[in-house]
Order: structure tokens, then C-alpha cells, then sequence
């Protein structure tokens, strides 16, 4: 295991180029399985759970080849088993689950266990699934799904008592290309990641209509074909490069980034007394005039304030004076950098959903302990501005959804060591 040394107090300027939508690449790596063609997926960012996904899609069959960001694969015969190994190291493993029964009307998935954000359930990937005319059944801690018949299209609605869901709308949208008839999916997430998935099964061949709002339409087709594409950019990467702008930066610019996937993100910052400008591919954000003022958010399914960037608006809650609360509606139990944080001096008051933080001068240095992949970074961004080290153990959390952050922040000028436990 390794460990992150923060030394605080350097202040950050410059560029950062950001990678590739891990959460993109997720389900557009799965979606490789309903072709036996080639596929060429460009812009994959390195990291643990990418690389998680391509040994899944090995183990299913698919040939697959990883030269720096470019991935192909070609998963001309494939099997429908899921190897529980390699599942139970990533939730989103999950999403393989829609395109083995959209191309094989079966597939056996191990039940993903909770995880520390909370119980996380797939009650309505099962759904939606079902809806298809597929079959459900639990059996030794497997999802075994099947259809004797082929699948049919339906209208159908996704959303759960959260809101709707992104993966499971991911699922449900690759087995429903490869069905028969008309599927409509009311409720849809409409997460940009979701449009990507879907712009490149329309490069596939499938017939998709509405994909980045809540209502998409699918005419099912008989096969999809190879296609290339290239992923978005990750908006949640970009987004915590702007709060470690914010909190202990004197201009720090995001490249090759989509300034819409950020807007709420943005004007949480903007009104917050940061100064933020956008250009077709970039951002930029600047200390304002005067001193940042306190923020009130909720977080919301997308195009709503992002669950992925509550963590690290919380520990910039931390350093702006007066008060400032944020609730979180999709992952109410999200609350595990909140303990941590308070170790480093911050003043935070939880109240079941909600956190109100009242900002403090400074935060100090502290060993502190990294949970999960956006609580990590909300802790990295409190080091930074710090008085003292910061030591952040249990890195892999950030390795699992950063590609080389650290590496990225000290070419912003951070002083970050990686050192071995
Ligand atoms: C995806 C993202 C994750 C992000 C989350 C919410 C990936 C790989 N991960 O996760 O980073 O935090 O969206 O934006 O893309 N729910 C149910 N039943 C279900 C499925 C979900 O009740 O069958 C609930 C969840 O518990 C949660 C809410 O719906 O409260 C949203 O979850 P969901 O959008 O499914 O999250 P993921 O797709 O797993």
C-alpha cells in the first residue's frame, strides 16, 4: 500500500490537462461485448478501474490491447460468466450485466455488497432488465439473468426513490439496442456519461433517441457493428482541479474539458466570490476580489449540483469564512470524509443528510485516512492548503479514479510524495 505526503502551503498556478471520463469509459469498455467486431476506444484513462474492467472483459473472452490511452478490443466469442474476483474489486463491474443479455439473453454477475457512500442496491438495473422479458434469479451471491425467448422492447420507468440511476440506466439501454421493438426509458439518467455510452452505440449502429435526458427511445436492431470513439472528458477530474484551484490557487486553468458538463460546479464557485471564465475547452478559476463567501448546495442528479464533487466542496467549505451547508439527496451516508477533515481542525456539524461547516483560518496537517475515491481527494485538496504534512493512507482510493493526480498537482506547483506503507 502506499501513502500520499501533502506538504501544504504551495500555493497553485497553471494548466492541467484532464483525462479521460473514467465513468464514461466504464460502461463504453462493457459495451464492446455486443459486437463481435473490433473496437477501438481512445482517451481510456490509466487506472485501477479501468484496468479492473479490461481484465473482466479478457476473462469473458474479448481480446483486448491497451497502447497509452487507446484500448482495442474485439470480443469475437464470449462467455457469460463474470468471474466474482475480479466483480468484487469494482461496483461498476455491474455494467457488463446489460450487454451479455442484450448479446446472449444470459449472464451471471456476483451481487455487488454495499460500499462505504452507502448500501448501494441494483434493484432497478433488475428492473428494467426484467421489463425486457429476462429473468432474474439470486442464487450463492450471483445474479443469474436469462431469456429463453429474445428480449422486447417496452416503455418502461427507471427512477427510484434517489432520483434515476446511471449505471443501471447504462444496462438497461445496452441490452434494449440488441431487442426487439421499441424500448422507451422513462426516467433515464441524463448524466453526460449516459449520452457518451450512447453516442457510441449509435456509432455501433444502434437507433438511440434522447439520450442525455430523462426520456430515451430505442428501436432495437438485429447486430451492432466495431466502431471507434473517444471519451469525454471526466467533469469530476475537472471539477476537483478547480477546487484545489480555489481553495490554495492564484489561477489555475482545466484543458481539454467540456465547460457545460461543469456549469453547476462552476457557479457554486462563482457565487462564492471566485472568479471563473470558460473558453470552448478550458476553464480557469482565480481568487476574486474580495473573500469567498459561504455556499449553500443539494447535490442532484445531473444537470443538479454532482454527488462525485461534494466531497471536495466540503473540505472548501473548510477555509471560507461564515457559514456554508451541503446536503446530500443521492448518497445520504456520503459523509466519510466529514470525521477526517475535522482531524486536520475543520469545524463541521453533521445532521444526518446534511453538513454545515463553518469555516476556520487555517487547517493543520494531520495523518488522515483515505475511504473512498472522492472523500480521497476532498483530503488531498484540504493538504494542499494546510499548514504542515498531510499524510493520506489507503491511496489506491485515489488511484482507483485519478489518473496521476499527483504528478498533475505538483506540475501546479504542489510539493506530494508517494511513498511506500
Ligand atoms: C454512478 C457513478 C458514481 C456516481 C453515481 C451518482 C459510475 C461508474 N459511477 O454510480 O460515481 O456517484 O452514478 O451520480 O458511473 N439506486 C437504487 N437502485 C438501483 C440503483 C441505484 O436505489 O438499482 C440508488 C443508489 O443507491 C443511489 C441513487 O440511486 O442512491 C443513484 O445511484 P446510481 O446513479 O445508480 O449510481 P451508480 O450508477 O452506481
Amino acid at each position: 500500500m502506499e501513502k500520499l505526503i501533502v506538504h501544504g502551503g504551495n500555493r497553485l498556478r497553471g494548466k492541467v490537462l484532464i483525462s479521460g471520463s473514467k465513468n464514461s469509459s466504464l460502461p463504453i469498455l462493457a459495451a464492446t461485448l455486443l459486437t463481435k467486431d473490433d473496437c477501438v476506444i481512445r482517451q481510456v484513462p490509466d487506472l485501477s478501474d479501468t484496468n479492473y474492467m479490461l481484465q473482466i472483459l479478457r476473462a469473458l473472452g474479448a481480446e483486448v490491447e491497451r497502447a497509452s490511452g487507446t484500448v482495442n478490443v474485439k470480443a469475437e466469442k464470449i462467455i457469460p460468466d463474470t468471474p466474482y474476483d475480479l466483480v468484487r474489486k469494482m461496483r461498476a463491474s455491474i455494467c457488463v450485466m446489460g450487454p451479455l443479455t442484450g448479446r446472449l439473453r444470459k449472464a451471471v454477475v456476483s451481487m455487488p455488497g454495499g460500499c462505504v457512500i452507502g448500501d448501494r442496491p441494483v434493484d432497478l438495473h433488475l428492473k428494467g432488465l426484467e421489463y425486457l422479458g429476462a429473468k432474474v434469479q439470486m442464487d450463492g451471491g450471483n445474479i443469474h439473468i436469462e431469456a429463453k425467448k429474445p428480449l422486447k422492447g417496452c416503455t418502461m420507468n427507471l427512477l427510484g426513490k434517489f432520483g434515476s440511476t446511471v449505471l443501471g440506466t447504462d444496462n438497461v439501454l445496452m441490452a434494449a439496442v440488441l431487442t426487439k421493438g421499441t424500448t422507451i426509458i422513462e426516467g433515464a439518467a441524463a448524466e453526460p456519461e449516459v449520452e457518451d455510452l450512447a453516442n457510441f452505440l449509435i456509432k455501433m449502429g444502434a437507433k438511440i433517441e434522447g439520450a442525455g435526458t430523462t426520456r430515451i427511445v430505442v428501436e432495437g436492431v438485429k447486430e451492432l457493428h466495431g466502431a471507434e470513439h473517444t471519451v469525454i472528458p471526466d467533469r469530476i477530474e475537472a471539477g476537483t482541479f478547480l477546487v484545489a484551484g480555489a481553495i490554495f490557487g492564484d489561477g489555475v486553468m482545466v484543458k481539454r474539458v467540456v465547460p457545460a458538463h461543469l456549469k453547476n460546479v462552476t457557479d457554486t464557485l462563482l457565487a462564492s466570490g471566485y472568479e471563473v471564465t470558460s473558453t470552448k475547452d478550458s476553464v480557469t478559476i482565480m481568487p476574486g476580489s474580495g473573500s469567498p463567501k459561504g455556499f449553500h448546495l443539494t447535490t442532484r442528479v445531473y444537470p443538479g449540483f454532482p454527488t462525485d464533487m461534494q466531497a471536495q466542496f466540503c473540505a472548501l467549505a473548510c477555509l471560507i469564512p461564515g457559514l456554508s451547508s451541503i446536503k446530500e439527496t443521492i448518497f445520504p451516508q456520503r459523509f466519510m470524509h466529514v470525521s477526517e477533515l475535522k482531524r486536520m481542525g475543520a469545524n463541521i456539524e453533521l445532521d444526518g443528510d446534511t453538513a454545515r461547516i463553518t469555516g476556520v483560518e487555517t487547517l493543520s496537517g494531520a495523518p488522515v485516512m483515505a475511504s473512498d475515491l472522492r472523500a480521497s481527494a476532498a483530503l488531498v485538496l484540504a493538504g494542499l492548503a494546510a499548514k504542515g504534512t498531510t499524510e493520506i493512507h489507503r491511496l489506491y482510493h485515489i488511484d482507483r479514479g485519478y489518473e496521476h493526480l499527483d504528478e498533475k498537482l505538483s506540475m501546479l506547483g504542489a510539493v506530494t510524495e508517494r511513498v511506500k506503507e
